[in-house]
């Protein structure tokens, strides 16, 4: 029910922009025909992993990009970098020539424009101990643990000191009303440019800093938060609770935030749900506030598509039905659902298929675009390889037919040229070597988008009418199992790929 909720709303409100959504795929309205993203997800302008690209180089790269049949670019318009000059100074001048030269070479944009990471000008001192929980200013608490740089685990915490997040806030009133100022300024300053397909509003959020290791969510505003969370769970019974919790509050205001990750910690449980159902409601204040600036663009949020980590206490607490819900309910539904999809690269690693992330994506009763694949060629799981650059583009073009044939309705491909300034794994994810030389990936590439584009001009139905064969076995993954999230899915993962190898077609129930 709530699903075609979502559908139906989605039509109406996209009725009136440049690419829309038919038959649950892209369609250029200009143009009169689908539109099949066949992407790079290209850095051009993104300071804090030292990816600056010249406006000579862009123009390259856009020629070369259009000859290689691709048609859309995932970009970044990096919060931090605009307005790095203080609140309101906005620097457009980069991003205008960006809009500009993609409009002219006809290059589709899906435009990142949602951040955790807040400018320099937020009230706050991340990385610095906290005097208490609401010497965060607006940026987000990490719970007692070791000093910034010491290794993170469930046993180390056993220090007195929060610490000042480098995440912002996401229930602090100033922080939200700084987020969505800047979505509002971002995307209505683009609203009528016909180069920009969506907004990608947002990217990996959750409670555990993709950077830090550490959980994000301690500060005082979301504390008060969690009690009213509490208050209304247990219909502001605290008897009730602590008989559940087995403690004795005397208060839903005197309930500390658990934590050490235990389990079967019922508080634990509460947490966790907590956790999702609040990162879902910041999402959806930010996704309205584009809304209401940008009447004319498709919205999105991009999530991790396979396993985020290995460790149940690392649970990031992004549920991605809770946060199309999230949206819905706030008048702004999602047009389509993103991933950032990377099947594993390990010789008998169960997660090589990526349509478990695929599948657990239909959840949300979206259409689904990949914001990112990809395979990098300096990974460890290329240790032993001959040829880590031919198995590179192999994996790549194997991941996006997967992809397409499995209903992903466009593919961008991660990343352009190599990385300096990041770790060793992620430098090597470029179909491009660091100073521009095609690595053996990019003929891979070619070939691939070529054959692509031949369908979309001569057989686009082959895309838009697929119809699948109906599923054999169904995952049932319940809310109360998420704080074992990642063991769920690890251990569903493990007899995804042999009931997969068998024939057999898996969903999610
Ligand atoms: C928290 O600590 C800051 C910095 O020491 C102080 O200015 C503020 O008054 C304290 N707030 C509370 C509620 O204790």
């Amino acid at each position: 029910m709530r699903v075609s909720l979502i559908a139906l709303l989605s039509l109406l409100v996209v009725a009136n922009c440049f690419i829309i959504m038919k038959d649950g795929y892209f369609y250029d309205n200009d143009k009169g025909k689908s539109f099949i993203p066949r992407g790079i997800s290209y850095q051009t302008f993104v300071q804090d992993i030292g990816q600056w690209i010249t406006y000579p180089q862009i123009e390259y790269d856009l020629r070369e990009m259009r000859k290689a049949n691709i048609n859309s670019v995932r970009v970044d318009f990096a919060w931090r970098d605009i307005e790095s000059d203080g609140e309101g100074i906005y620097k457009w001048e980069r991003f205008d020539f960006l809009v500009n030269i993609c409009e002219q070479y006809d290059m589709k944009m899906l435009v990142l424009i949602g951040y955790q990471w807040p400018p320099n000008y937020f009230l706050g001192h991340p990385g610095q101990k906290a005097a208490n929980l609401s010497d965060g200013g607006w940026f987000s608490i990490h719970p007692p643990s070791p000093a910034p740089g010491l290794e993170v685990l469930p046993e180390t915490y056993i220090f007195d000191e929060y610490w000042v997040s480098d995440v912002m806030s996401f229930t602090h009133p100033k922080s939200i009303e700084k987020y969505c100022k800047f979505l509002a300024a971002v995307s209505g300053r683009y609203k009528n440019s016909k180069a920009i397909t969506g907004w990608v509003v947002g990217n990996e959020y959750g409670f555990l800093g993709l950077w830090s290791f550490r959980f994000d969510g301690y500060e005082q505003s979301s504390l008060d938060s969690f009690h009213k969370y509490l208050t209304d769970k247990y219909d502001n019974n605290i008897q009730e609770m602590n008989s559940i919790w087995k403690k004795d509050y005397k208060s839903f205001d005197a309930v500390m935030m658990p934590i050490t990750y235990d389990r079967d910690d019922p508080a634990w449980a509460d947490l966790v749900q907590w956790r999702e159902d609040n990162v879902a409601n910041f999402i959806a204040q930010g996704v309205k506030a584009v809304r209401q600036a940008d009447p004319n663009h498709l919205l999105t949020y991009s999530m991790v598509g396979m396993i985020f980590g290995g460790v149940d206490w690392m649970y990031q607490a992004e549920d991605n039905k809770k946060i199309a819900y999230a949206c819905a309910a706030a008048g702004a539904p999602l047009a389509f659902w993103a991933i950032n999809n990377y099947p594993s690269s390990y010789p008998g690693n169960e997660l090589r298929t990526a349509t478990f992330g695929i599948e657990y994506a239909k959840r949300t009763g979206l259409p689904t675009v990949y914001t990112e694949t990809g395979s990098s060629s300096t990974d460890a799981g290329y240790i032993g390889f001959d040829d880590p650059e031919d198995r590179q583009g192999k994996l790549l073009r194997n991941n996006a037919w997967e992809a397409y044939t499995s209903g992903i309705i466009g593919v961008h491909i991660f990343t352009w040229p190599d990385r300096d300034y990041i770790t060793v794994r992620e430098y090597g994810f470029g179909i491009l070597k660091r100073y521009r030389e095609p690595k053996k990936s990019y003929q891979y590439m070619l070939e691939l988008f070529y054959q692509v584009a031949l369908i979309e001009q001569h057989l686009p139905k082959l895309f838009t009418s697929l119809h699948f064969a109906s599923y054999d076995v169904g995952f049932y993954w319940p809310s109360t199992v998420d704080q074992m999230y990642n063991r769920y899915q690890n251990n569903m993962a493990g007899i995804w790929g042999p009931m997969t190898r068998l024939g057999l077609r898996c969903r999610f129930l």
